[in-house]
């Protein structure tokens, strides 16, 4: 049986209490947060930007952006309300624009084309149809905006052991790609200048990083003249 999203809800519902005290924000989470931060402020050069963080938690990468950028606008996504509820205040400091919305990654629950920059930070191992949520990601982002995606990854037998076995040992069945599965994964949602940049903060991640293209490609057409349809198979079919 394969990974469920029941598994994550009960998971972090759990954990939510005490994640902001876990060890883990010091060896990976925060050095996680620094990396995409350096690469959002080489992309945005501090203009005004809207970024979508997808599997938010309690919101500390979202403050964090805040911090580091006054100028973006940040939404932050999470599955679990405990994760959401256990950082309100960090969310609600006053005058700040940082909105926490409760939504599943493979349902975005946000408009096309609506945002720079979305970025999912040491998450998407949780989820059980990737494919469709690197497809929404892609879908949210503004012409010729990033998708910045960090996680474990599993190629080197440094990732293997910590991801397939340590890790799934007291996940479950979570799914830490190959770098080549992220490449298939972006390139299948229609993102392209794909650039993947490894981190070593101890354990292996890799920051994956697309762009949405710049003329959104027509998936339907539909056609009343029967001339045109023709050249168009015939085009596919070449
Ligand atoms: C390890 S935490 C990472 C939190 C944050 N990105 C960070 O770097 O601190 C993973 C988060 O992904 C969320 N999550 C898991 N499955 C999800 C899904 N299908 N959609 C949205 N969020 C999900 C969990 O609730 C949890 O808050």
């Amino acid at each position: 049986m394969g990974y469920l999203r029941s598994q994550a809800s009960d998971e972090f519902d759990r954990w939510s209490e005490c994640y902001d005290r876990s060890i883990l924000q010091w060896l990976l989470f925060g050095p996680s947060h620094r990396a995409l931060i350096r690469r959002i402020r080489s992309i945005s050069a501090d203009r005004p930007i809207d970024v979508l963080d997808v599997g938010c938690g309690t919101g500390v990468f979202a403050r964090r952006i805040r911090t580091c950028l006054p100028n973006a606008r940040v939404w932050g996504v999470d599955l679990v309300a405990g994760m959401l509820r256990q950082g309100l205040d960090r969310w609600s400091i006053a005058g700040d624009p940082t909105t926490p919305v409760q939504g599943d990654s493979e349902r975005l629950p946000f408009a096309s084309s609506s945002f720079d920059v979305v970025t999912c930070a040491n998450s998407f191992h949780h989820y059980p149809d990737q494919e469709r949520a690197v497809r929404e990601m892609s879908r949210v982002l503004k012409p010729g905006g990033k998708l910045l995606l960090l996680d474990g990854f599993r190629d080197r037998p440094w990732g293997w052991l910590i991801f397939d076995c340590f890790v799934a040992s007291f996940e479950g069945d979570v799914k830490h790609a190959s770098r080549r599965r992220f490449r298939e994964l972006f390139d299948q949602a229609g993102l392209g200048h794909i650039r993947q940049t490894v981190h070593n903060p101890p354990a292996p991640v890799v920051l994956n990083e697309g762009t949405a293209p710049v003329i959104p490609r027509p998936h339907h057409v539909i056609f009343h003249d029967r001339t045109l349809e023709h050249a168009a198979s015939a085009s596919q079919g070449s």
